[in-house]
């Protein structure tokens, strides 16, 4: 059954500020967009990349993936839901469907090749399952700057991507939730009443969000930002 990884790098990153959009600042003399990409292109789990960009940025994508080989980027939304479902949408249209998607934010270039093997792997046995990380901090309810409450958090994860589906399940459960607002692929999956397995991720797969996780992301690469 192939396997399709979907990367979604249509965000505007308004959190991040800079000059230019998180996804295409530079990390170890590469677009952070381009680790991305090049890490599930050369997986052998997968058969092919459709990355969802903003057509705004369009010349920022040409310029960052130029050497590698890609399919048209699909255009994005207003929402990361959007987005993905719209990618979904372009991999609907293709004859025949992938049996498996992998659904992957670009602003996640520390994705690991072990991660993305155990996340395919447990689709053999069940429709839906997610890269994420058992909290280990405490974790307080702020309430104006003062401790509401301590949160019980034995059961907590934090999710991640990938997150792998059958393809079938999660373009149904993307058209029929479309527009709900929710933050990840599994929300939707879970909202369509699938069953998601976690699967032990890397706490090194962090996403980019400031700055600082940027130059978080260079270290953890042993890379400098040039
Ligand atoms: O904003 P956030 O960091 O949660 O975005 C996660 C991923 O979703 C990023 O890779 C971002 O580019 C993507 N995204 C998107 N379309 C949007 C918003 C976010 O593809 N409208």
């Amino acid at each position: 059954t192939s396997c399709v990884a979907l990367i979604v790098a249509a965000g505007s990153g308004e959190r991040f500020g800079g000059d230019r959009p998180k996804q295409y600042q530079r990390l170890a003399g590469r677009a952070v967009l381009h680790h991305t990409i090049s890490t599930f292109l050369r997986h052998p789990a997968v058969d092919a990349v459709q990355v969802v960009i903003q057509p705004a940025h369009r010349e920022l994508y040409d310029a960052a993936v130029a050497d590698l080989a890609l399919p048209e980027p699909v255009a994005g939304g207003a929402t990361r839901q959007d987005s993905v479902r719209l990618g979904l949408e372009r991999l609907a249209a293709l004859d025949p469907v992938p049996g498996f998607v992998l659904i992957h934010d670009a602003a996640r270039p520390l994705v690991d090749d072990a991660t993305i093997q155990a996340v395919r792997d447990r689709l053999d046995a069940v429709p839906a399952a997610i890269a994420a990380v058992a909290v280990t901090d405490t974790l307080k309810r702020g309430v104006a700057g003062l401790i509401g409450g301590t949160v019980e958090r034995a059961g907590l994860w934090r999710a991640q991507t990938p997150q792998g589906f059958r393809f079938a399940d999660i373009l149904g459960a993307h058209r029929e939730f479309a527009g709900a607002e929710l933050t990840d692929d599994a929300a939707v999956a879970e909202r369509a009443g699938l069953e998601v397995a976690l699967v032990e991720g890397n706490a090194d797969n962090l996403k980019v969000t400031n700055q600082d996780d940027l130059a978080r992301a260079a270290m953890l690469m042993n890379a400098s930002l040039l």
